[in-house]
């Protein structure tokens, strides 16, 4: 038996469940220029009530500054919605 994985990178994964914002629209801000946590959190409202999604945030601003500290499928790992 032959098992074939597709992976299939999913950018409208909420990342932000408290105010419902999505990895697409984290990475837009960040290609618009948000640098920081405190930006995404002004631009997004993201990480601004319980705080967990403040990591996965931070590895998307690491991963366009070139240190990638994960990849989607890390971000989906950390919402245990891994498609494995
Ligand atoms: S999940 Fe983002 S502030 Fe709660």
């Amino acid at each position: 038996m032959t098992i074939i994985r597709v992976c299939i990178l999913i950018t409208n994964v909420i990342i932000c469940v408290c105010n419902a914002v999505s990895e697409k629209q984290i990475r837009e801000a960040i290609r618009g220029g948000a640098s920081s946590i405190g930006d995404l959190r002004a631009q997004t409202g993201c990480g601004t009530n319980c705080g967990s999604c403040v990591e996965t945030a931070i590895s998307l601003l690491d991963e366009h500054r070139g240190e990638d500290s994960g990849s989607a499928l890390d971000v989906l790992n950390l919402h245990n919605l891994s498609p494995a």
